[in-house]
């Protein structure tokens, strides 16, 4: 679903949005992940067919522009004192054709897995929608997608007695920090009701701030209201299954979730 939004947002035809999909999928394993060469160099690969896809794609549009977000880039280009260039549209696109959904889809699984595993909790959110927009806060807070970022000092800072020097790269821990003990009471625990759960910094902090936050979280308010509503008895199945995730140390989320519902009663929710 965060796929199909994004996509046709950007104004990829429908017929290749599959088939970007699984090219991002691609680029996860690689960016921050523990590949062999060999994975390596096909994951490379396959990020290049993307990239040059998306460069034809943007060539298309500034022929034949669209009522699409990547046609609206492009008129902004073409204004006599603009500094936007072609090439910076392309790159923007990659990124959002990236960002923009695998983020989500994993929270979305995350959110699941922590909330299927917890007995009552799906049936509170379906009588109770109106706890929904906290419940995504907190599983931005307590299993993010994006558990981790990187950061360069422009010049030398003391952090927590520790002095780091100018132009030093730093490993972010934002997942660690959403469970920070001095910030979150029993951080440890899933609270839906937890007062202070956008405290959380998912989506980090400064002038680099997630620009799809609010995306992000209408998407995933939607997906668990649209899903309490419509498959009231979703649960895991099997309910101790084992959770595998890509071997990737910045974005999370797993490969599978299992999950069984009953057919009658999901047909009866969505001719209501
Ligand atoms: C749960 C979903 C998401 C999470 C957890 C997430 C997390 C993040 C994080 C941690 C950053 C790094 C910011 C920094 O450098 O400090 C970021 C940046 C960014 N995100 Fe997201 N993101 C999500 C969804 C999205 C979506 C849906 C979009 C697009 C529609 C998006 C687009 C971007 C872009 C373009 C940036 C770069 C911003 C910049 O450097 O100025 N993200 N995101």
């Amino acid at each position: 679903m965060p796929a199909q939004t994004i996509l046709r947002m950007v104004g990829i035809p429908e017929e290749d949005i599959e088939a970007i999909k699984k090219w991002c999928y691609d680029r996860l394993k690689v960016s921050f992940g523990c590949q062999t060469p060999e994975e390596q160099m096909f994951a490379v690969d396959r990020m290049t067919q993307l990239f040059g896809y998306l460069e034809n794609f943007v060539e298309e549009r500034a022929k034949e522009p669209r009522d699409d977000y990547t046609s609206g880039l492009l008129r902004i280009a073409a204004e006599e004192d603009s500094d936007l260039k072609v090439e910076e549209i392309v790159s923007m696109i990659y990124s959002l054709s990236f960002a923009g959904h695998e983020t989500t889809t994993n929270l979305i699984a995350n959110g699941l897995r922590q909330i299927l595993s917890r007995p009552g909790l799906w049936k509170l959110l379906r009588e109770d929608p109106s706890l929904l927009e906290n419940t995504v806060e907190e599983m931005l807070r307590f299993d993010s997608s994006v558990i981790a970022w990187r950061r360069m000092t422009k010049k030398t800072v003391e952090i927590a007695g520790v002095e780091v020097p100018e132009g030093a790269r730093i490993f972010l821990l934002l997942g660690s920090a959403n469970h920070d003990e001095s910030v979150f009471e029993g951080p440890e625990k899933f609270d839906i009701h937890r007062e202070n759960a956008n405290k959380h910094i998912a989506f980090s902090h400064g002038i680099h701030f997630c620009l799809g936050a609010p995306l992000a979280r209408l998407e995933t308010r939607i997906a668990l209201e649209l899903l309490t509503r419509r498959l009231p008895d979703l649960r895991l199945a099997p309910a101790d299954q084992r959770f595998e995730f890509a071997a990737n140390a910045q974005f999370r989320g797993p490969t599978k979730l299992w999950a069984d519902w009953s057919p009658t009663r999901a047909k009866a929710e969505a001719i209501r």
